[in-house]
């Protein structure tokens, strides 16, 4: 198996980092522009082998994509961070044309591959890569759910007190800061409703809290998260490579799921060797469904913007 990061940033970084430790591939090729940067950043994790016990051959390249070839996944985490005070939405003008540029390079030499999308505006990046590709829908993947999804468990679990691996809870649509939905009412800690434990001021907080999640640590670091982004991207991918079958929340297209269609947003999905394979319905409330559906309308006119582009 074999599996492209492209940008060797701190996301793609990590994300190629978190790949290697979990084994699901033999290769590991890692690229960025910049000169110098993927090829040192492979060799760094390469040097970590020995110690973590795996066998990815991590290879870096800046800017040949013929060392991508054959690839199963291809992993997208291209283009600029966002800086604090900035929406993930404001990237859309430099992010467009390099995920657009970088979906072709890719694609010419791994024509087979599933490809993920973390750059942001990533809703509509994911948007971007369907139609700028032509791929079959199964193969286009936005990651934002299933991280902001662990950002929802991270935050119940500090008002709980419990593991967030004990607890069962989604954010589904956009991936930004107004436009993500954490439902705390699906929410359980081992099939034991939230709700039980937290009153509605609690329960408020904690989705506020989750919605603002990237954006809090964009104001602590100075740029954009990347240890929970990168873990997102390298659970997908091992969900593939594995043949999982795992449940994610995944940008993916709608037709008429959910009631929307021509667009990607952030629903729960099987993720496995085709890609993701079903959407699984939830009985949304009334307002839960206006939710959504405001959502969509942000997420749509972002995607307007790139017929301006
Ligand atoms: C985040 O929310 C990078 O969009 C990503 O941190």
């Amino acid at each position: 198996m074999k599996v492209t990061v492209v940008g060797a940033g701190a996301v793609g970084a990590t994300c190629a980092d978190n790949i290697a430790r979990s084994a699901v591939c033999h290769e590991l090729v890692l690229l960025d522009i910049k000169e110098g940067l993927a090829e040192g950043k492979a060799q760094d994790m390469m040097q970590t082998a020995a110690l973590l016990g795996f066998d990815t051959r991590i290879t870096g390249s800046t800017n040949d994509y013929s060392m991508t070839a054959g690839s199963d996944v291809v992993v997208i985490t291209s283009g600029i961070p966002r800086k604090p005070g900035m929406t993930r939405e404001e990237l859309i003008g430099t992010n467009a044309g390099i995920v657009k540029s970088v979906c072709e390079n890719l694609l010419k030499h791994s024509p087979d591959a599933i490809v993920i999308v973390i750059s942001n505006p990533m809703d509509t990046m994911t948007y971007l890569a369907l139609q700028s590709t032509g791929l079959p829908k199964h193969r286009i993947i936005g990651m934002g759910g299933t991280l902001d999804s662990s950002r929802f468990k991270y935050q119940l679990s500090l008002r709980l007190g419990c593991s967030p691996a004990d607890l069962n809870a989604v954010v589904i649509g956009g991936h930004g800061d107004t436009t993500m939905i954490p439902l705390i009412r699906f929410s359980t800690w081992n099939s034991i409703p939230v709700t039980s434990f937290l009153n509605a001021e609690q329960q408020q907080q904690i989705v506020a809290d989750t919605m603002v999640g990237g954006a809090t640590l964009t104001k602590l670091i100075g740029t954009s998260a990347w240890y929970a982004p990168g873990a997102a991207g390298a659970a997908l991918v091992a969900s593939i490579l594995r043949d999982e079958h795992k449940l994610f929340t995944c940008c993916v297209s709608l037709e008429g799921e959910y009631g929307e269609q021509d667009i990607c947003l952030g629903v729960p999905v099987t993720i496995g060797r085709q890609g993701w394979e079903r959407i699984l319905p939830m009985d949304l409330n009334e307002e839960e469904k206006v939710l959504f559906a405001k959502s969509a309308e942000a997420v749509r006119s972002m995607n307007d913007v790139l017929k301006t582009l």
